[in-house]
């Protein structure tokens, strides 16, 4: 069988002030007219059953989730007290699944991506969870690099190369996250690296083995909460235990570390909507090369993004902004400050 986690408890800083603490990017509408992780989980219902596709999220979000998700089992909403990162996320999926699905093979995705070609998707899914089966091997989906970011993790694809249902299955030499400028930038001359679309696939019962491994700490609580989970309530032991969690990312925490890795070059179009300019890609763009949406006048106005709230944002002679309304904030800010929109909040919050 085959499960799926979603990691749904992202705060979607950079999306601000659309996507606010209590309702961050992922709950949003950003393309199309459902909220992405509403998306996302109809993308993977043509694979995998609701019953066994979870969410893994911040107390904050449960009953949003549920809302939005009416389908979804509430059991399946695995509930994090405070946000430690993606490796413990994927550490509390773990044992959670364990206990009804303990031969599955867990595909671990984020909650708030694109994905243009659902087909292509799923084929690749399916070919995935084939090399994740055949051995104790990790697999992870890349995407060809266009320019050296840096908020990514890299893999180099070794020479080992495999064709499984006319797909590429690349063995990893190595995985690095979010690598500097400068060894981003050997990276994309070097032709041999992919980006990592976040999306893993593995064995439940060999993730397990990794965390024992290579995060033993982790490893102690998790059998520890997993005895919990005999006497107490779920909620109850997750409640108690999981600030022992270390906060770290499963990309430093596994990825990193480990060899057996196998990257599958993604065929289907791919954007992690990670600031306010991925709009840009994911949009129709007016003769001027504006991104609009809602009441908005412009003259002279160039390769801006504009969103209104009702109100009429009305622009002349403007080049390369981005301008954002709510209710309650309006954000104005030049495009290549875009990543930076998180340090408006901080300094907010320093203010509070
Ligand atoms: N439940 C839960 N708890 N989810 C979390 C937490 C947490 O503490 N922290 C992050 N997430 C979710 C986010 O909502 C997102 O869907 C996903 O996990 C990945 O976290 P990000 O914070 O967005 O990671 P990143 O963008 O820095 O880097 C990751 O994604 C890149 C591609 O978008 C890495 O896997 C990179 O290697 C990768 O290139
Ligand atoms: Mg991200």
């Amino acid at each position: 069988t085959i499960t799926a986690v979603i990691m749904a408890g992202g705060k979607g800083e950079r999306f601000w002030p659309k996507s606010r603490t209590h309702l961050p990017k992922q709950f949003l509408n950003i393309s199309g007219n459902k909220s992405m992780i509403q998306q996302t989980i109809d993308r993977l219902e043509k694979l995998i059953d609701i019953s066994q596709i979870f969410i893994v999220t911040n107390e904050l979000y449960a009953e949003l989730i549920h809302a939005q998700l009416p389908n979804l089992p509430y059991e399946n909403i695995i509930i994090e007290p405070i946000g430690r990162n993606t490796a413990p996320c994927v550490g509390l999926a773990s044992i959670v699944i364990e206990e009804k699905f303990p031969d599955s093979t867990m595909v671990v995705l984020p909650s708030d991506h694109i994905i243009e070609n659902e087909e292509g998707f799923i084929r690749i899914l399916e070919t995935a969870v084939e090399v994740a089966e055949k051995e104790d091997n990790l697999v992870t989906l890349g995407i060809k690099p266009t320019y050296p970011e840096t908020g990514y993790g890299y893999i180099e694809s070794t020479k080992q190369i495999e064709l499984l249902n006319d797909l590429e299955v690349h063995k990893v030499n190595k995985f690095v996250e979010k690598p500097n400028l400068e060894t981003a930038q050997n990276y994309l001359d070097s032709g041999n690296f992919f980006w990592n679309s976040g999306i893993f696939i593995w064995k439940v019962s060999v993730i397990r083995k990794y965390i024992q491994k290579l995060m033993p700490e982790m490893h102690d609580v998790l059998e520890t909460m997993k005895a919990g989970f005999k006497l107490e309530s779920r909620n109850e032991v997750i409640r108690s235990e999981f600030k022992k969690m270390p906060d770290q990312s499963i990309d430093y925490g596994i990825m990193e570390k480990v060899n057996n890795i196998y990257v599958i070059p993604c065929i289907f179009g791919w954007d992690d909507v990670g600031s306010w300019t991925a709009l840009d890609r994911i949009n129709d763009r007016d003769e001027n090369g504006n991104v609009i949406k809602g009441n908005i006048l412009n003259i002279d106005t160039k390769r801006c993004i504009i969103e209104s709230n009702g109100k009429l944002i009305a622009t002349l002679g403007i080049e390369d902004l981005i301008i954002v309304d709510t209710e309650d904030v309006t954000l104005i800010c030049t495009k290549d400050k875009a990543q930076e929109v998180k340090l408006l909040l901080k300094e907010l919050r320093m203010q509070k």
